[in-house]
């Protein structure tokens, strides 16, 4: 049996991984802040009441990833350390871009200190594909540069990133996994996010709102697809430093993924233009070799299939 730290164990991302490595008989402890930053703390604190409610051996922690005092006691004994806490969306990263940088790198590097220091080997943190930015050729591949983040939110990405990379080169007996996650959606998505948003818009009849054109390309990408790529990581991932894009490879732009939605829902979609906000990149779009050939992980669900889940999560938690 694993003995697994998640840091933002209830968060959207997090909900599902710890349920899934509870659901295979893990020993797992989360550490949350339950902050309401970028959304309600009431979704997080449902999603941990669910996870108890299913299953009761799970500790729940209430604290800070820059908190060594409180993130210590519990990396003693892991055998693996997810870290997902973060401050995460690009848009509000430009009004609070240092406490952005303090929560997600200085989040990065405590956690990782600490996961070294105990003596776990083992370590997969959440990335992004922002770090890639707008002038990365596409596909993205894991080599590019990633020098011209377009956020302060993409910025500490990749800073923790190349902090993560730095601390490994002194300790390369550890494994440090660097998943940079592309736009994920699912059921218990961020409210704030698209997908979620469109869908609570169609389903109440209110018109939705599309930033730009509605020509901007995402790499949606399910959150099922996301989980079995951290648990591939966690096992299969080599020693050192290593970056891994996992993304569905099948970019769609905003019109089509509207239409697939409202087909998804049956309504019709309403829209409504908004101007596309500053720090949003136009297109993302994951070349997923590496995911494929190290970790033998492929993204199975498709946007089709994975859009009725989202539908039906929202039609029952209205
Ligand atoms: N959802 C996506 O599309 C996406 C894409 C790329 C990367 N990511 C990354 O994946 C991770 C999970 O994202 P998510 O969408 O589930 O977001 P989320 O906000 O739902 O989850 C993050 C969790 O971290 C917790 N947290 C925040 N600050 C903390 C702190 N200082 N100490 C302890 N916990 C803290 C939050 O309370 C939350 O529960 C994040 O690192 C995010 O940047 C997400």
């Amino acid at each position: 049996m694993a003995r697994v730290v998640v840091t933002g164990g209830v968060g959207f991302i997090g909900y599902h991984l710890t349920r899934a490595l509870l659901a295979r008989g893990d020993d797992v402890v989360v550490v949350d802040d339950f902050s309401d930053a970028p959304y309600p703390a009431a979704r997080k604190r449902r999603n941990e009441a669910d996870l108890v409610r299913e299953f009761p051996s799970l500790r729940v922690v209430h604290g800070c990833v820059t908190d060594r005092a409180a993130l210590e006691p519990l990396c003693a004994g892991a055998t693996l350390v997810v870290h997902l806490a973060a401050l995460a969306g690009v848009r509000p990263s430009f009004a609070a871009p240092a406490r952005y940088a303090r929560v997600n790198v200085e989040g990065t590097a405590t956690a990782f200190e600490l996961a070294r220091e105990a003596g776990c080997t083992r370590f997969v943190f959440a990335s992004s594909s922002s770090v890639y930015g707008n002038s990365t050729p596409l596909p993205a591949h894991e080599d590019a540069p990633a020098v011209q983040p377009e956020s302060p939110y993409a910025a500490s990405k990749r800073g923790s990133e190349l902090i993560a990379s730095s601390l490994c080169r002194r300790a390369p007996e550890t494994t440090c996994a660097a998943l940079r996650f592309f736009t994920v959606y699912g059921p218990r998505q961020r409210p704030e996010m698209a997908i979620t948003r469109f869908a609570r818009a169609i389903l109440a009849g209110r018109p939705i709102t599309v930033f730009g054109d509605g020509s901007m390309r995402r790499d949606f990408t399910h959150v099922d697809d996301i989980v079995r790529g951290v648990l591939a990581a966690a096992e299969r991932a080599p020693a050192g430093f290593r970056p891994y894009n996992l993304g569905s490879g099948s970019p769609v732009d905003l019109h089509t993924l509207v239409k697939m939605l409202g087909e998804a829902a049956g309504i019709a979609p309403v829209v409504e233009r908004a101007p596309q906000p500053v720090g949003d990149v136009d297109a993302t779009f994951a070349d997923v070799a590496r995911a494929r050939a190290e970790l033998g992980w492929e993204p199975r669900v498709t946007l089709r299939e994975g859009l009725e889940t989202v539908v039906r999560w929202v039609r029952d938690n209205p």
